[in-house]
């Protein structure tokens, strides 16, 4: 493990820089199971993964050395589990506001926590909660952000980075030490009580808020407009009828054409 000048207090205070591994999210899984308690914060960072996934069984590409792939540690035993989805809030709210001062405000969270730019895909996070009891015990989250890849296969969908946006290479290392101070300044916000704040932040910077869109669910298209995230997560969405509709992730597409 290294020791950081991170300016965070404890995010990413405890580094791990890999070559190469399957995925952060399973390396930093088994470090937990396997050695000494971890604090709370480490970071696992890698150049390349074999085998990194997203949500809902997707594989992640990321070209190796590009790009920020890493996974981190939090033990969020205060928060209850009906209210896990305030770690998908913060999380997210801490990589766009890390990201802010480059790309402003088309700097959007597409829900649940995929971080677009204007309509296309920047980044992903994917959170795996490790429950013991009635405690969330533990959190490993995931995060990949395309940063100085150049281009990406035409099966890589929406996909965009902040070299094609803005034309210039970043300093990986320097963009994590942003990310894990600002994570961390959200995450203190959501530990001292501070919910309302932490929803209200994560609902303002929402993806298609307020707005009439096109959306698949059950295998057929409507109109709609999002216009909440519940507490537990569910998007709500007012179709053309008038009538509120709730979706759990895997119960609904965003339609862009
Ligand atoms: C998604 O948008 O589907 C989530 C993508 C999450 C990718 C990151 S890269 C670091 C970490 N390790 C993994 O295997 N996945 C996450």
């Amino acid at each position: 493990m290294q020791n950081n000048t991170f300016s965070a207090l404890f995010v990413g205070q405890n580094l791990l820089t890999l070559k190469e591994v399957n995925s952060t999210n399973d390396f930093l899984k088994n470090l937990l199971s396997n050695s000494k308690p971890l604090p709370e914060g480490t970071v696992i960072m890698a150049e390349s993964q074999f085998a990194g996934r997203g949500q809902q069984l997707n594989k992640w590409y990321s070209q190796p050395g590009k790009n920020l792939t890493f996974s981190l540690l939090l033990n969020p035993s205060f928060l209850a589990i009906a209210d896990q989805f305030d770690l998908n809030r913060v999380i997210s709210l801490g990589v766009v506001d890390a990201l802010e001062p480059l790309l402003g405000n088309d700097l959007k969270i597409k829900w649940p926590n995929d971080i677009y730019y204007g309509d296309k895909k920047l980044g992903g996070i994917l959170i795996e909660n490790i429950i013991q009891g009635a405690q969330l015990k533990h959190a490993i989250i995931g995060i990949g952000l395309n940063i100085n890849q150049d281009s990406f296969p035409a099966d890589a969908g929406n996909a965009t980075s902040l070299k094609q946006i803005l034309h210039k290479d970043y300093d990986l290392r320097a963009l994590l030490s942003d990310i894990c101070s600002h994570i961390e300044e959200w995450y203190l916000k959501l530990r001292t009580a501070k919910k309302e704040t932490v929803r209200n932040a994560y609902l303002d910077r929402l993806y298609w808020l307020n707005q009439q869109k096109q959306f698949r669910s059950n295998n057929s298209t409507f109109k709609g407009v999002i216009t909440h995230v519940k507490n537990n997560g569910l998007l709500v969405v007012i179709n053309e009828q008038g009538a509120e509709l709730e979706f759990s992730l895997k119960e609904i597409e965003f339609l862009n054409k």
